[in-house]
């Protein structure tokens, strides 16, 4: 698989959930060509912000253009800073670096968090190390695609619904 496969598995995952909740106020951490071209197709505001590398945030910055996008830059774990105590969002995907830090801030500001690369070998190492913040959320992860992608879900029909699916594994938090 290329570089730019393993980019992308995240993309069946995004394009399942979307069929069972339309989210429409998503928050990224990571920006690129995969998730946020498809959440531009479908929401009415995206909020996408890099911390991992400037020259691709310029790319992109320059590529995408939308009056529903808005793209920032913050280095590192200083990205956490842009998800203030109030926000809320329909949706928060992780998909950048310090993904581990990123994922466990965004518990409690949305009831879908969608993480790219996040498989059942990161998860025994205590992946999700914040268990008072993830109280009330279930996780899924896909076991399809290779890198895996993780879902948690904080809704009780949509837990129901993605119990159904058989490519989606429940995993105990
Ligand atoms: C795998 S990319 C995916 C970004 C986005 N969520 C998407 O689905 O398109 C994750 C990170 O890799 C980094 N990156 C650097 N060069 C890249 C490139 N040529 N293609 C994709 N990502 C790149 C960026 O920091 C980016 O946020």
């Amino acid at each position: 698989m290329s570089k730019e496969e393993e980019y992308a598995t995240h993309l069946p995952i995004l394009k399942d959930i979307y069929t069972l909740a339309k989210f429409k106020n998503i928050f990224e951490f990571g920006c690129g060509n995969y998730s946020t071209k498809f959440f531009l197709e479908v929401c009415d505001k995206l909020t996408s912000i890099e911390n991992f590398d400037k020259s691709w945030y310029d790319k992109i910055k320059q590529e995408i253009v939308s009056d529903k996008f808005t793209i920032l830059y913050s280095a590192g774990t200083s990205a956490i800073g842009h998800l203030k105590d109030d926000d809320q969002y329909d949706l928060i995907f992780v998909d950048s670096g310090h993904r581990q830090a990123c994922m466990n801030a965004s518990f409690g500001h949305a009831p879908i968090i969608i993480v790219h690369d996040l498989g059942l070998r990161r998860i025994k190492r205590g992946f999700v190390n914040d268990k008072n913040k993830c109280a009330g959320y279930k996780m899924f992860t896909n076991l399809k695609y290779c890198p895996a992608t993780s879902v948690f879900l904080k809704d009780a029909s949509l837990i129901e619904q993605l119990a159904k699916n058989p490519d989606y594994r429940q995993i105990p938090l």
